[in-house]
């Protein structure tokens, strides 16, 4: 049973990896068996969670790159692969999230969120895919949100942005997993992060939001852990095209 989840063996790429829910799954993986490569632009955030996982016997390498040149993106994968080898497990964790009125949207806005919350993550895989294709397997785990279904205000090219990652997972599912690569997305509820940072200084909202769990607590970068080896692993053979939410139940009420 314990061989369904053990990923030694296998090389994951995760961005967004230098904070937040990115980084912690980096560390769910690594504690799984497997390889990481751990990117975002910040270096001190990503040579410390290296470190945390070289600490306890795990393999990771940082990886320093700006996600917001789509050009950059087939350099990037070659940068991935020179670490531990091709990768077989892509997280698309790196997202923003501007959280302005509708009249405060801008073309430039708009280009940066729809850019790295939903172009990088198919333009990377893309790339990703002819070595995963080799070998058979592979796995995409994309991070959708309450907001790929649900309207919040100030959210909407946010929201528009989680739409489409949550169809872009089915889509990518409906393309490559005949050839052995699944793709699904974890949808969060709300964990405390950098991103949510607005939110969780509000004690009232984040009350309110608890409430309107069914569970009655807001998420801990914990909770993420067991979906992202799950989804990660041969557990999740015949999973593909799902956006799995891990919401503590927000959206079951
Ligand atoms: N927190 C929640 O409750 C929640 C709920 C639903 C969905 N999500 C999603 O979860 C994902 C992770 O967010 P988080 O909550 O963990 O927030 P976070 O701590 O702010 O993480 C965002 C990550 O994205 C990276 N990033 C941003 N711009 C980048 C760029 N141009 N190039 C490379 N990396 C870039 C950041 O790294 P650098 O700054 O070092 O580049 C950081 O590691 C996002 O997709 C977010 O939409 C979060």
């Amino acid at each position: 049973m314990k061989s369904l989840f053990d990923l030694t063996g296998k090389v994951a790429l995760v961005t967004g990896a230098s904070s937040g829910i990115g980084q912690r799954q980096a560390l769910a993986l690594a504690q799984a068996g497997a390889s990481v490569v751990l990117l975002g632009r910040r270096k001190e955030q990503l040579n410390s969670a290296v470190a945390e996982i070289e600490a306890f016997g795990g393999k990771a390498a940082p990886l320093a790159v700006d996600l917001s040149d789509r050009e950059q993106l087939a350099e990037v994968a070659n940068l991935a692969a020179d670490q531990f080898g091709s990768v077989d497990i892509l997280i698309n964790a790196a997202g923003v999230n501007l959280r302005q009125p509708v009249e405060e949207i801008t073309l430039q806005s708009w280009d940066e969120t729809l850019n790295l919350n939903l172009a990088v993550p198919f333009f990377l895989a893309r790339e990703l895919v002819p070595a995963m294709q080799a070998k058979a397997w592979g796995r995409i785990i994309n991070i959708a949100s309450l907001q790929s279904s649900r309207a919040f205000a100030n959210g909407l090219v946010y929201g528009a942005s989680k739409g489409g990652i949550a169809q872009l997972t089915r889509a990518m599912a409906e393309a490559w997993s005949v050839k052995g690569i699944n793709s699904n997305a974890i949808a969060p509820g709300f964990f405390p992060t950098g991103l949510t940072a607005p939110v969780y200084q509000n004690p009232d909202m984040l009350d309110k939001l608890s409430k309107q769990t069914a569970i009655g607590r807001n998420g801990e970068l914990s909770d993420l852990d067991g979906i992202t080896v799950f989804l990660a692993s041969t557990a999740s053979n015949y999973i593909t095209g799902q956006i799995i939410h891990v919401d503590g139940g927000f959206t079951a009420k």
